[in-house]
């Protein structure tokens, strides 16, 4: 049975949605929706993707009505062997074959200049595309399955923090979705690190997965764009289009306290009794303990914040928090991307104690 329903301006037909596993016959069921031109949301080592075909540009468009996504914010391409490479880029310059060397596949999504083929819908009229090679097997079997490189988003709902979990996806893409592959926890927990390397040095566009110090040990020029701790003002047209656009927001404010941990702790003690007739949740990395609030731990360090991040600030929401207090302090190669997740989140609402 079908349902039509009025959002995001465009009607959109509520689908019956498959709930398939990472099975080599659920795979192929699942490559197959893909090439025949419908979307499948799978899982890969850094968050949930909602993939379609990404040589049919009305296949991709249907990505869009199902998030509720801006038309003019570009999708990456999903490939499963190196050697697609170069019949979606125009040109790989000498440092792209660097980094596609050392870091695909993995949790990393290189831009180069995209060949005309490419359609519109998938990079949102931008002269180059976003690739990537998920290093998790399902991802890599369904592309195999679809036989066509795929485009694919985070997911959430637009603006929604990214699925980790397959029950986010469920909670998100049941009734817009055609099929969605549970296959457990991702790994990583954010999303890739994009490195723009169609011009001389690389840039980095979004920290992720692979680190800042990762790419410099490969291409010491490496650097990392402005916008990517900085919020976008209206005049501006950033070099990666999701950097304008909210993200990663819970129904909670966020506010992060970023320093030492004694500061933080009576800091975030503050602001608790100063917020008496709310419901605060903590995010805590050093496992610190307060009254009149619900605590949910980060982890012992970056990498385990990456993980548990976009979780935990579903699960504020599930709990009812009107306000999350995030503890922060940046020490190590995952520290990048946890703060640049953790700035979108806040809207930028940071104390620094
Ligand atoms: O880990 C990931 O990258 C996940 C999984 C599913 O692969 N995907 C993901 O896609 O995070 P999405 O659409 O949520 O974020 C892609 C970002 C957007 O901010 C978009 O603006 C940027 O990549 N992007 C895509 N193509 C681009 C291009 N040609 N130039 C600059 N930025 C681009
Ligand atoms: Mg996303």
């Amino acid at each position: 049975m079908f349902l039509y329903k009025q959002e995001w301006g465009a009607i959109i037909i509520e689908k019956q949605t498959k709930i398939l596993t990472s099975s080599p016959e659920d795979i192929r069921e699942a490559g197959k929706i893909i090439a025949e031109g419908g979307i499948v949301a799978f899982p890969t080592e850094t968050v949930y993707g909602l993939g379609a075909s990404a040589l049919n540009g009305n296949a991709v468009k249907k990505i869009f009505a199902a998030k509720g996504r801006p038309s003019d914010n570009p999708l990456i391409v999903h490939i499963a062997d190196k050697k697609q490479i170069s019949e979606i880029a125009e040109e790989i310059t000498p440092a792209a074959e660097k980094l596609i060397n050392a870091f695909m596949p993995g949790p990393f999504t290189i831009i180069l200049k995209k060949k005309q083929y490419i359609p519109d819908e998938v990079t949102a009229g931008l002269d180059t595309v976003g690739i990537r090679f998920p290093e998790n097997e399902t991802a890599a079997a369904l592309i195999k399955a679809a036989g066509v490189p795929v485009a694919a988003p985070s997911a959430n709902l637009s603006g929604k923090p990214s699925p980790t979990r397959a029950k986010h996806v469920k909670d998100d893409m049941t009734g817009r979705a055609d099929a969605i592959i549970d296959g457990g926890d991702c790994g990583v927990g954010v999303e890739s690190t994009i490195v723009d390397a169609s011009g001389e040095t690389p840039v980095i566009l979004r920290p992720g997965g692979i680190t800042l110090e990762d790419l410099r040990a490969v291409i010491p020029s490496a650097r990392v764009d402005e916008h990517v701790l900085k919020a976008v003002s209206d005049d501006e047209k950033p070099k990666c289009p999701g950097m304008k656009y909210t993200h990663y927001s819970p129904d909670a404010d966020v506010i992060v306290v970023e320093g030492e941990r004694s500061a933080v702790r009576a800091e975030i003690n503050r602001l608790i009794s100063e917020n008496r007739n709310k419901t605060i949740g903590v995010l805590t990395m050093y496992e610190s303990a307060y009254d009149d609030a619900v605590i949910l731990s980060a982890g012992k360090d970056n990498k385990e914040y990456a993980k548990n991040l976009f979780a935990a600030l579903r699960e504020f929401d599930a709990l009812g928090a009107d306000m999350i207090f995030a503890e922060f302090r940046e020490t190590d190669g995952y520290g990048l991307a946890v703060k640049n997740r953790l700035y979108r989140a806040a809207g930028n609402n940071v104390i620094h104690v």
